[in-house]
């Protein structure tokens, strides 16, 4: 009788398991509850709200959404590049004395708690300006340059710009001055952090990369 309870009940036990995992909850810490938390904690939003405000905003615009053309916007930017770009701005791998004074003050949840705060925030569009470069621009970005082997940036940044999340950062909307500063950095060695950025940017010219930064400005 004993054992008919006992298996019963690990029957049940097994079953609950399931279930919950199938409802979606701290599915994979089932056996290990005591260590969860920690390990899969959510980001805090709460705290990272408050931290942007205080520390962020002032440069990237009170919602993520930055009013000065040479600091990037970061509303609903994908949060697995941001805390990317954070460890690499702290260690020194993306230089930036700027931000790797700022980097340095947070911790891994710090950097988490910020960036999936400032992703729920929505990106405001932006304008291209120069009618000729826009059309450059998006020949680029869209086909690429099959006799140079430039690659189309809409196979990885896809053709809305809105990337593919923790892949590919979204480029949408992004200021034309701040993306036409990065893309000479990858091209020239002075952004280090991305592979495949620097073989891309590796043969694109000065006026390519003004118009490819005009389009995506305003790629919505
Ligand atoms: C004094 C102005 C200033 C402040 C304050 C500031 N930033 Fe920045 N941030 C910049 C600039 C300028 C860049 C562009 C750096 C570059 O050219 O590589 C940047 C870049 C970034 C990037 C990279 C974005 C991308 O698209 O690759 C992230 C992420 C970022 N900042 C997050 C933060 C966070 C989080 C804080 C607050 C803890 C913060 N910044 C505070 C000026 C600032
Ligand atoms: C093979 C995939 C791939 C292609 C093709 C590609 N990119 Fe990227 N791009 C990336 C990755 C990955 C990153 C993120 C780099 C990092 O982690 O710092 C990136 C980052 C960027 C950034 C930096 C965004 C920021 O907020 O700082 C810009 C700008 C950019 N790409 C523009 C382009 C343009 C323009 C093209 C086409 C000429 C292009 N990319 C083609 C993979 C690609």
């Amino acid at each position: 009788m004993k054992l008919i309870v006992t298996s019963l009940l690990a029957a049940l036990l097994a079953v609950s398991a399931v279930s919950s995992f199938a409802a979606g909850e701290a599915a994979p810490a089932a056996h290990d509850a005591a260590a969860a938390p920690a390990k899969v904690a959510k980001p805090d939003l709460v705290k990272g709200g408050a931290s942007f405000a205080a520390v962020c905003a002032s440069c990237h615009g009170a919602d993520g959404n930055s009013g000065t053309p040479v600091n990037p916007k970061l509303a609903q930017q994908h949060p697995e590049y941001l805390v990317k770009q954070l460890q690499e701005f702290k260690s020194g791998k993306r230089k930036n004395p700027i931000m790797q004074g700022f980097a340095s003050a947070l911790s891994d949840d710090d950097m988490k708690n910020i960036a999936y705060w400032v992703t729920a925030n929505k990106a405001k569009a932006g304008f291209a300006k120069d009618k000729e470069l826009v059309t450059l621009g998006e020949r680029i970005y869209r086909g690429g340059v099959q006799d140079r082997q430039i690659a189309a940036c809409a196979g990885c940044h896809s053709p809305s710009g809105a990337g593919i999340p923790s892949q590919y950062p979204r480029l949408s909307g992004q200021h034309a001055d701040y993306t036409a500063v990065q893309l000479p950095a990858f091209r020239d060695g002075g952004r280090k952090n991305s592979q495949p950025m620097s073989q891309v940017a590796a043969k694109l010219s000065d006026r390519e990369i003004r118009a490819l930064a005009d389009y995506i400005a305003g790629l919505r």
